[in-house]
């Protein structure tokens, strides 16, 4: 039978638009929910919202709605943003809908059944937006301790439940299965904080309407996290699909960020307990998304919409760092220049180079095809690459399961510069074919292994080997050796062009900032119509065949590369060209150009460049010229 995996998301409050705080954990959810059903497993991956409580009521009456109307709005903004990230949640749940409410309302009269219900007092300290009791002691300078934000007096009748009678159970439970609470700092806290001993929590309210009514009192209203923690029982299916009850329940893990940790790790489990139900396995609290020092969050007005950054960075690209800019588990901060970074040098230059730079050798030294290998030198560090995502996924290592990956996407760049496939070549050197098929195999797993962190660059890898679309690649597929030797490359655009910030507007491709134009005398033959040139005039200009030895990018430039160019003449040409927005470097090399080869030298950024190749541009794209078929380098164009 297959395995079966459940993961959860908190469910989040509709009483604001989300901002990336809140997309990184349901990014984090779903890149573990996708490796899972990678290996072929059952999924079942919920999100939702948490549509009650006193926060909602406020924020519906201040902007004059009603509550349903209120969060029916902000609700359908949460799901059209999942879908703009690529979330591929199995279920969405709202607490508002009848499934849920018919679950709460039996869940406390099974709590009263059990004996763990009581009616008494409520005193104490209540903070609105984190919708927390808090007595007296646990106060911060007289503010909740969670948010820091002001707390309010409450003296109102309620009922109980009875936590305290849940304390050396859980205890044990906590002790005897390490992995329950998850990073092991949050499970010592954890552990210190039921050792202080547990109160009875108070579960229901009458000083607000919006939410569940208790069924045995209905002039109480639920406590809001009761009848939150619930949804992932409901979403299972419990009292109302038992078979799929028994299959997806208990969630193999509950992923929320380290501050709803103490509601996830403590009172759910007491409540699952007096239910008589399995507890979920793993407990993880992850860290924050800080702005600067603090926690993004909507009530400090420090936020950043997720929406924005795919407009302008794409989908991969802000998924991307979420997953690998932070290590799992801590706090870190956001910055836009870090996720500009993280673009360029992960996703563009490492992949993205690697791949183009592949398909480009492939195309030119083995007309397209991928050569079958006689042995391979990445097959041990690919396949322990395999090995060690799985590894640090099953132990929730977001960030550093997306890390290994690169290291192989690093290792296999290194690989082309100590193996120079343009030298193999060029002395008919048999291991071509070896190095050639590491490269695109090595590509190949890449995409698969990136599977569950990016949704468009595995399908685009994929198809630039000439392996049509990756959506039905599994993790089985991430086997060395399952690239067929003949398939053939079909190189594509880049597939992450890099993110350029500055544009230096005279660096164009055609006249490289500062090269000066070459003199040009009076015309010696019959004089030119204005707008034309004699055929002497245009015999002035050499125009040559080259080929590009190397390319490399210009110091403090970002739109200059350094060309070597091999015109025939022995000492390769240096030739700077305002081309780096439009290609990668290592892709360049072996292209064939058409050089200016008599223009004046001109110093360019310190460097002296010796011609100018012929390049068109368009207002979104730019082509350097080739030849249709290869030329020897040098020959003159006429
Ligand atoms: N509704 C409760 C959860 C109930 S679960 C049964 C709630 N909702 S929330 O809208 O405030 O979202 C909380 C979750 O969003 C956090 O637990 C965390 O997972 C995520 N984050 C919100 N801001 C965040 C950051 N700045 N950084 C990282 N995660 C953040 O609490």
């Amino acid at each position: 039978m297959t395995e079966r995996f459940t993961i959860t998301t908190p469910i989040y409050y509709p009483n604001d638009r989300l901002h990336i705080g809140h997309a990184y954990t349901t990014v984090a959810a779903d890149a573990i929910a996708r490796f899972h059903r990678l290996r072929g497993e059952d999924v079942f991956f919920v999100t939702g919202t948490d549509e009650h409580g006193q926060k909602i009521e406020d924020r519906a009456g201040k902007v004059g709605k009603t509550p349903i109307a209120y969060v029916d709005e902000i609700v359908s903004d949460i799901r059209d943003l999942w879908q703009t990230l690529g979330i591929s949640n199995d279920d969405f749940i709202r607490t508002t809908e009848p499934r849920h409410e018919r679950v709460v309302q039996e869940v406390f009269r099974r709590l009263e059944a059990k004996g763990d219900l009581y009616l008494s007092q409520y005193e104490g300290w209540y903070c609105t937006p984190c919708e927390s009791f808090w007595v007296e002691g646990k106060l911060v300078d007289g503010n909740c301790p969670t948010c820091g934000g002001p707390v309010a007096r409450l003296n109102e009748e309620s009922y109980f439940f009875r936590l305290s009678r849940y304390a050396e159970p859980l205890l044990q439970h906590i002790e005897s299965n390490p992995e329950f609470i998850q990073p092991v700092s949050r499970r010592n806290e954890m552990i210190q904080f039921i050792r202080q001993g547990l109160e009875d929590l108070s579960v229901s309210r009458t000083s607000f309407r919006w939410g569940i009514p208790l069924p045995q009192d209905p002039r109480h209203i639920a406590y809001v996290w009761v009848d939150a923690l619930t949804n992932y029982i409901t979403a299972c299916g419990y009292l109302q699909d038992p078979e799929r009850f028994n299959r997806y329940w208990p969630a193999d893990v509950h992923l929320v960020g380290k501050e709803i940790v103490r509601f996830h790790a403590v009172i759910w489990p007491a409540l699952l307990l007096s239910l008589d139900l399995p507890l979920p396995k793993v407990v993880y609290g992850h860290g924050w998304l800080l702005l600067g020092e603090q926690k993004m969050s909507k009530s400090k007005g420090n936020v950043i919409d997720p929406r924005q950054l795919v407009r302008r960075y794409g989908r991969d690209a802000v998924r991307y760092y979420l997953l690998r800019e932070v290590p799992f588990g801590a706090d870190g901060s956001y910055t836009e220049d870090a996720l500009i970074l993280r673009t360029n040098v992960d996703l563009a230059n490492d992949l993205g180079n690697l791949l183009s730079r592949t398909t480009a050798m492939i195309e030119r030294f083995t007309g397209g095809v991928i050569p079958g290998p006689a042995s391979s030198s990445l097959r041990g560090q690919a396949e322990e690459t395999v090995r060690r995502v799985e590894e640090r996924l099953e132990r929730l290592q977001v960030s550093d399961a997306v890390a290994a990956i690169f290291e192989l996407v690093k290792r296999a760049n290194k690989f082309i510069e100590e193996e120079a496939p343009w030298q193999l070549h060029r002395s008919g050197d048999p291991r071509l074919a070896d190095v050639l098929y590491d490269l695109a195999e090595s590509l190949r797993i890449t995409a698969v292994l990136l599977k569950p962190f990016l949704l468009e660059a595995p399908n685009a890898i994929y198809r630039q080997l000439g392996l049509g679309d990756a959506a039905g690649a599994t993790l089985a597929d991430a086997a060395w050796g399952g690239l067929a030797a003949g398939t053939k490359v079909e190189r594509g655009e880049p597939i992450f062009p890099r993110i350029e910030t500055e544009r230096a507007a005279e660096e164009t491709p055609a006249a490289p900032a500062g090269s000066a134009p070459a003199k040009t005398e009076a015309p010696q033959a019959a004089p030119a119509e204005a707008g034309t040139i004699t055929i002497d005039e245009f015999q002035r200009l050499d125009l040559r065949v080259g080929t590009i030895l190397e390319a490399s990018r210009v110091k403090g430039a970002d739109r200059l590369l350094e060309l070597k160019v091999d015109l025939g003449e022995g000492e390769p040409r240096t030739v700077v060209s305002g081309i780096a927005e439009y290609y990668e470097p290592q892709a360049l090399e072996g292209t064939q150009i058409v050089l200016v080869a008599n223009l004046q030298p001109a110093k360019i950024r310190g460097v002296v460049s010796h011609g100018m190749i012929l390049a068109g541009k368009t207002a979104d794209t730019l082509q350097i010229v080739s030849p249709r078929e290869p030329l020897p380098a040098g020959t003159k164009i006429k």
